[in-house]
């Protein structure tokens, strides 16, 4: 089975065709970054007038480099939520439309289950069962995973998610948008012990995340010391060791709990390289395995859209005749 996806639930238009038996056959991202920059973060209004510009050459982009035909698909998948509702509107609009135009099946995939799945694009995909730990810029959250659909959430953030408080610190510091990664690449250059920072959470039981005291922490840290260029290194490299080292501490957590042995990492902060090296030796450690997608498979991509509305599909489902988007929708 051949399936377009779609993403268009944030600031990235992502287009990808997933074939069951031959795997990723090819897959477009155009980011809007650089028209989001100068405002300092998405702004909504633009993010889903761009989405109606890119998204049709996109997908036309894809089947030329695949070298299919629209006759060729045999499903669409779109991203229905959460996410921005007018960028959402469009891929859920185009996606349903395309399918009605080529009578096939759509089915609206939840954005988290595409990143939670996206590890399974690599070459050696995690065997369910597995706990996933999903950080993104709009969530956080540990999930033990059975199978597809088959989700139990463990714990989840009770304010701000891991990247929006990447990006909120990263603002701090002066680092502009999208803060997440420019904080990483500044934390290399910095001592991670100079400065005290606070582990979340981590003095009780449990798997939710808190992460808005250790934002306020870092402010506190700014206004307080000096802003030359290693004081600010230090501080946020200070910082990522914090939000690491409680992640990890919850990943042990729940692979004890659930006694899995697969751990999976997904979301834009799993693109976080400190925290990638930081699992992987926990697991070698512990003997778990652990997976995790490409980088550019961990932030918004219309791969893992393809690759989870083809599971879905094959296991029978799909969405009736109606434009499903919803700017909240639990996992
Ligand atoms: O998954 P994603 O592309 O979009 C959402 O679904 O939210 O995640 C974007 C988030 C942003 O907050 C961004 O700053 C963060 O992922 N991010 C990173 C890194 N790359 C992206 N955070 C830390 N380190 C990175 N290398
Ligand atoms: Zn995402």
């Amino acid at each position: 089975m051949r399936v377009l996806g779609i993403e268009t639930s944030c600031d990235e238009t992502g287009v990808a065709l997933y074939d069951s038996d031959r795997g990723l056959l090819a897959h477009a991202l155009h980011s809007q970054v650089d028209l989001h920059a100068e405002y300092g973060g998405v702004v909504p209004e633009i993010a889903s007038r761009d989405h109606v510009r890119k998204l049709l050459p996109l997908a036309s982009h894809c089947l030329a480099q695949a070298g299919l035909q629209r006759s060729d698909i045999d499903g669409v998948a779109y991203t229905a939520g959460p996410g921005l509702i007018g960028a959402l509107l469009v891929g859920a609009s185009a996606g349903r439309a395309l399918a009605v135009a080529l009578d096939k099946p759509a089915i609206a995939v939840h954005h988290m289950e595409g990143h939670l799945l996206a590890p399974m694009l690599e070459p050696e995909p995690p065997a369910f069962p597995f706990v996933a730990l999903l950080v993104s810029g709009g969530h956080s959250m540990l999930v033990e995973v059975k199978g597809i659909g088959r989700y139990r959430l463990l714990g989840e953030t009770l304010d701000d998610a891991a990247g929006e408080a990447f990006d909120k610190t990263a603002k701090l510091l002066n680092l502009g948008y999208p803060g997440g990664p420019a904080l990483a690449r500044l934390a290399e250059k910095g001592d991670p012990n100079r400065f005290s920072f606070p582990r979340p959470m981590t003095d009780r039981p449990g798997l939710d995340f808190s992460f808005s005291g250790l934002k306020t922490h870092t402010r506190n840290l700014v206004l307080a010391e000096d802003d030359d260029p290693a004081t600010q290194a230090d501080i946020a490299a200070g910082f990522q060791r914090a939000v690491v080292d409680t992640m990890a501490i919850k990943c042990r957590r729940a692979m004890v709990a659930t006694r899995a042995r697969q751990l999976v990492i997904a979301g834009g902060v799993g693109a976080n390289l400190e925290l990638r090296a930081t699992l992987k030796r926990e697991g070698e450690k512990h003997g778990w395995a652990v997976s995790y997608p490409r980088l550019a498979f961990c932030t918004d991509n219309g791969a893992m859209i393809a690759f989870a509305g083809c599971q879905r599909l094959l296991a029978g489902e799909h969405t009736g005749p109606v434009i499903e988007a919803r700017a909240r929708w639990p996992l």
